[in-house]
């Protein structure tokens, strides 16, 4: 069995890699404190994140998702997609994305290998839109969701943070949507960082989310199969083609199931989401380092993972913001 087995027993098979710091929108959670953006030298080139995964494959990592930023302003992705898809024992390399571009890119993505995206999307209002992001774009979303879905990069999932008195009056929409359209419609608790000046009170938890569909659209059936590495638990509502997930970090800690470790864009090994620790593995690439000082590195880093996150009330995490990991 491949993975890195932690100090806690947890396999460690799934790397994220941010691609950029970038993004082309503004979303209200997750860019509330104006940091300068990094400079092309600053954020690894493309050869050096493929040096990077060959260490993580030798310590068992199989997964790979690509994220920013908004990863596709980066330009050439599928370049970088190519490149590591082509790599001995990588089976699954995803993107998560905000859709503003993807279906400029959903096709040239699936030829280099990519095999499925999520995409991020708060509210199906325009005029809301504009408010949550400050970008009127809700159109090419639409356009990106649905050239995703013909192009085969699927399941196609669709992540809805929900938040209270912003968007959370749109939860039956978004679930509904489920029912004629085989996506993933998964609704994510709001995670407070330090900059986040709404701080926590816009939380709202899983089990709210749940009881509100589940009053106006049937009962959701637990569902086995799925696709994915990550924290989602699917649901089914009667008769409907695809699935509703639910990601609740906040109410139902997953660290226990964590299999992750995250690549930040500026060549950081970062162990957990929610803490600040951080390995600088650039300077070792960038100073020549062989491959086995990059495997210790990533040992180094997946041992420094915590057993859980200090979210209530012990810490908040807010060295980086969130376009600075990569959720
Ligand atoms: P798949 O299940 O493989 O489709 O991917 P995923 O759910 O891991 O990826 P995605 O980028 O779509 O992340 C969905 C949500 O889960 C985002 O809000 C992430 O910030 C959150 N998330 C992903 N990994 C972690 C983690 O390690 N810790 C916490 N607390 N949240 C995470
Ligand atoms: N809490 C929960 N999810 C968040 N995301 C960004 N910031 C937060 C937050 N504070 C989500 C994005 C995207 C995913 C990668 O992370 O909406 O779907």
């Amino acid at each position: 069995m491949s993975g890195f087995l932690d100090i806690y027993h947890r396999r460690i098979d799934y790397m994220r890699i941010s691609v950029t710091d970038r993004c082309d929108l503004n979303c209200i959670y997750c860019t509330e404190k104006a940091v300068p953006r990094l400079s092309h030298d600053d954020i690894l080139r493309y050869e050096e994140i493929q040096k990077i995964v060959q260490a993580a494959v030798r310590l068992g990592v199989r997964g790979l998702r690509i994220t920013g930023g908004e990863p596709l302003v980066r330009p050439n992705v599928s370049a970088l997609v190519n490149l590591l898809v082509n790599m001995k024992d990588i089976d699954d390399i995803t993107l998560t994305t905000n859709g503003t571009l993807l279906y400029k890119y959903a096709k040239e993505l699936k030829e280099a290998g990519l095999k499925r995206v999520n995409i991020s999307l708060d509210t199906l209002k325009k005029e809301r839109y504009k408010e949550i992001t400050g970008s009127d774009r809700l159109g090419e979303v639409f356009s990106s969701i649905e050239a995703a879905q013909e192009i085969g990069l699927t399941p196609v999932k669709i992540n809805t943070v929900v938040m209270r008195e912003m968007n959370d009056d749109e939860v039956i929409d978004f679930a509904r949507m489920s029912i004629s359209n085989s996506w993933n419609v998964r609704f994510i608790e709001m995670m407070p960082l330090v900059h986040m000046k709404s701080g926590n009170n816009k939380l709202v938890s899983v089990a709210e989310i749940k009881a509100v569909i589940e009053k106006s659209l049937g009962i959701l059936q637990p569902c086995l199969t799925t696709s994915g590495r990550g924290p989602a638990k699917y649901y089914r509502l009667p008769h409907a083609e695809g699935t509703i997930g639910f990601i609740g970090p906040v109410t139902e800690c997953f660290c226990n199931t964590c299999n992750r470790f995250r690549l930040t864009a500026d060549g950081r090994l970062r162990p957990c989401l929610l803490e600040d620790d951080e390995i600088d593995i650039k300077t070792s690439i960038r100073t020549g380092a062989n491959i086995d000082t990059l495997v210790e590195l990533m040992r180094q880093a997946a041992l420094l993972k915590r057993k859980g996150h200090r979210l209530n009330g012990e810490y908040t995490p807010g060295q980086r913001q969130m376009w600075q990991i990569g959720g």
